[in-house]
């Protein structure tokens, strides 16, 4: 034995899914899941920023009750799972949902195959819509010179919000509203994109997981077919989709 295996040995451990995860305390069942290789799907997540509880779509049943992997701390006793049938149904059901309660027309989105909603969709084998489509009529704010802010495709995460505030110092995003009309808004004298101190050079221009911020005149760069999750399907641990209009994209 190795003296990293001993030293995961000397580490707490609870379990998923039948296998033993060790942790660090401090750390969520997301963040020891992940750093162990194990992949629990997730779209509000992302490593290193503020955990935040809000799509559910990590749900998992740990010691018997239904909780978000990214907002429940690890701890010795736990016994999770997180690829039950029902538990993988109910996080199915939570997708559906997701797409119900935005406009997300695949086949028509520009982002098809580098959207993690649209990935981890077909991860949890969703085949069929589920719930009445509510076609709600949202903002498109073409305001801004690098990026389309398209309300219709958020899913309120608030990755962009936690990267503007936390990473660019900016605040230029922010949730306002509560259930079903949350909606995201921007920090602006106008309430538009353009005329925010947004820039494509802040984190929060990398960060959302769906088309929502969409840089202009690059979307196509990659040709639909072959872009991140149409080469390689959501569910390796470390999944960042690279955005559509970086530099280092490898075809
Ligand atoms: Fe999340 Fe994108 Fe909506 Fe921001 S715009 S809250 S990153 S889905
Ligand atoms: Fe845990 Fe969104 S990833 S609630």
């Amino acid at each position: 034995m190795n003296d990293a295996q001993n030293a995961a040995n000397e580490r707490p451990a609870f379990t998923l899914d039948g296998g033993r995860i060790p942790f660090t305390p401090g750390q969520t069942i997301m963040d020891a899941a992940l750093a162990a290789g194990v992949y629990i799907p997730h779209l509000c997540h992302k490593p290193g920023s503020a955990p935040h509880g809000s799509c559910r779509v990590c749900v998992v049943r740990a010691n018997g009750l239904e909780l978000s992997a990214c907002t429940t701390p690890a701890q010795p006793d736990l016994v999770v799972e997180s690829e039950a049938d029902d538990i993988r149904a109910l996080r199915l059901a939570v997708v559906q949902m997701l797409f119900i309660e935005g406009n997300h027309i695949c086949p028509a989105c520009e982002v098809s195959g580098a959207c993690a909603l649209q990935a981890v969709a077909y991860h949890c084998g969703m085949l069929t819509p589920r719930f009445p489509q509510r076609f709600p009529r949202r903002a498109v704010d073409a305001s801004h010179p690098d990026f389309v802010l398209d309300h219709n495709r958020c899913i309120l995460c608030e990755l962009c919000v936690r990267a503007s505030r936390d990473d660019d110092g900016k605040r230029v995003f922010a949730i306002s509203g509560r259930g079903i009309a949350s909606r995201l808004i921007v920090d602006s004298p106008t309430g538009l994109l353009g005329d925010s101190s947004f820039s494509k050079d802040d984190a929060a221009a990398r960060v959302c997981p769906v088309g929502a911020i969409l840089p202009r005149r690059q979307v196509f760069r990659i040709p639909i077919g072959k872009r991140y999750y149409d080469r390689s399907p959501i569910g390796h641990v470390g999944d960042v989709a690279p955005r559509l209009d970086a530099e280092d994209v490898e075809l």
